[in-house]
C-alpha cells in the first residue's frame, strides 16, 4: 500500500487510510524510519494543498480539534489552528487565561470536559515535562503533545526533519550541528531522535553547563538514548556541517549562574557569518524560534539566503496538517 496520502484525500472522496498505528503523537522515540517517512510523505501532498490558491479540502470536516496550552505560543499553535481549517475541521483554542482553569480545574478535568464536549483531537502543551503522558493514560481521545516541558516536542522534530530533507535530500550521514542550551530544550531532544532515526550525524554543542550530563558522557542506544557527539567548541563543531540549529537561548540561564554573561555566550556561540564560512559551502541555518538575534543568532544570519528559518515555519502547517490527518485515522 501507498504510503502517501493519496489524491483522493485532497477532494471530497473518502481517503486510504495510510499505515499508520499510533493513536498520540507524544514524542518521536518511537516512531520508526519507515513511519517517520509516512509523516514526511504525507506532509508533501499537504504541501500541494497550501499551494492551490483555495487552501480549503473537507478531509476533516466533522472533526474537532482543541488546541490546550497552559504555555504562550506563536508557531505551533497557530498552525495547528491553520492545518486543522485547512483540512476543514473545526478548532477550538484553550489557554489557562480565560477558561475554568484559571477557577483551579485541574488538566485532566479540563481535559475530561473537552472529551465530553466532543473534542475528537487534543493538542496540549504544558510547562511540566511528562503531562501528556499522564493525560494519555486517562483519556481515549487522540493527543498531540505540542510541547512538553524540557522533554518533547515532536511537530517541531518532525518539521525540522522535513526542512531538512527538503532541503539536503537524504539526510544519511549528513551533518547537523544543534548549538546552545541543549538541556532545557524538548526541540533539541525530539530533533536527536528523529535526526539519528534518519541517519544523520548530529553534533550537539553549548557550554558545559548548558549541556545534559548523560549526552556530556557519551550517548548510545544501549544506555536509551540516540548516538550523538558533543562538542564545547563551536568553531570546531560547525566544521564541515551541512546544517546549523541555533537553539534560543533564555536569559535566566545567566540569572541562574549557568553563564558567566550574555557577551561571553554570545562571542563562543552565536551562529555568525564569520563561523558559518567554517560550514559546508550551501550549509542551512535553523532556528526554531523564537529567536533572541544578536545573542544566538546574528541578525544578517537570520536573514541571509542561507536561513530557513521562515520555511520551517511553513512547513510546519504542511506537517501538522500531515499529524492531524494520520491521528484522525484512529487505530481500531
Ligand atoms: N518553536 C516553537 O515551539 O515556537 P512557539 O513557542 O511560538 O510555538
Amino acid at each position: 500500500m501507498s504510503q502517501r496520502a493519496p489524491n483522493s484525500m485532497l477532494t471530497d472522496s473518502p481517503a486510504e487510510p495510510p499505515a499508520w498505528r499510533h493513536r498520540n503523537l507524544l514524542d518521536v522515540d518511537i516512531l520508526s524510519r519507515e513511519e517517520l517517512m509516512i509523516v514526511l510523505d504525507n506532509a508533501d501532498a499537504m504541501r500541494e494543498v497550501l499551494a492551490r490558491p483555495v487552501k480549503r479540502v473537507p478531509t476533516l470536516r466533522g472533526t474537532t480539534i482543541a488546541t490546550l496550552f497552559y504555555e504562550p505560543s506563536t508557531r505551533t499553535r497557530a498552525s495547528f489552528e491553520v492545518a486543522g481549517k485547512v483540512l476543514g475541521a473545526d478548532v477550538v483554542n484553550l489557554s489557562p487565561s480565560g477558561s475554568s482553569i484559571e477557577k483551579g480545574e485541574s488538566l485532566l478535568d479540563t481535559v475530561r470536559t473537552l472529551r465530553a464536549i466532543g473534542v475528537d483531537i487534543l493538542v496540549m502543551r504544558h510547562w511540566q515535562s511528562g503531562a501528556p503522558y499522564l493525560v494519555a493514560k486517562h483519556i481515549d481521545t487522540p493527543l498531540i503533545n505540542a510541547g512538553d516541558g524540557w522533554h518533547a516536542h515532536p511537530t517541531q522534530a518532525l518539521l525540522d526533519l522535513y526542512t531538512l530533507r527538503s532541503r539536503l535530500g537524504d539526510l544519511q550521514r549528513k551533518k547537523i550541528v544543534i548549538v546552545g542550551d541543549i538541556t532545557h530544550s524538548r526541540v533539541a531532544r525530539s530533533d536527536v531522535w528523529a535526526l539519528t532515526t534518519m541517519g544523520a550525524q548530529v553534533v550537539l554543542c553549548g557550554p558545559p553547563t548548558l549541556l545534559p550530563i548523560d549526552m556530556r558522557q557519551g550517548c548510545n542506544k544501549a544506555g536509551g538514548l540516540p548516538p550523538v557527539t558533543v562538542e564545547l567548541d563551536f568553531d570546531r563543531a560547525i566544521e564541515g556541517a551541512d546544517a546549523v540549529m541555533a537553539l534560543r537561548l533564555q536569559k535566566e540561564r545567566q540569572e541562574a549562574g549557568l553563564l558567566p554573561s550574555l557577551r561571553e555566550y554570545s562571542r563562543l556561540y552565536q551562529v555568525t557569518e564569520g563561523r558559518l564560512r567554517r560550514a559546508k559551502p550551501g550549509a542551512i541555518v535553523m532556528h526554531p524560534g523564537p529567536m533572541n538575534k544578536g545573542v544566538e543568532i546574528s541578525q544578517s544570519v537570520a536573514r541571509s539566503p542561507s536561513s530557513v528559518i521562515d520555511e520551517q515555519v511553513h512547513n510546519g502547517v504542511a506537517v501538522r496538517m500531515a499529524v492531524l490527518y494520520l491521528l484522525a485515522q484512529r487505530p481500531e
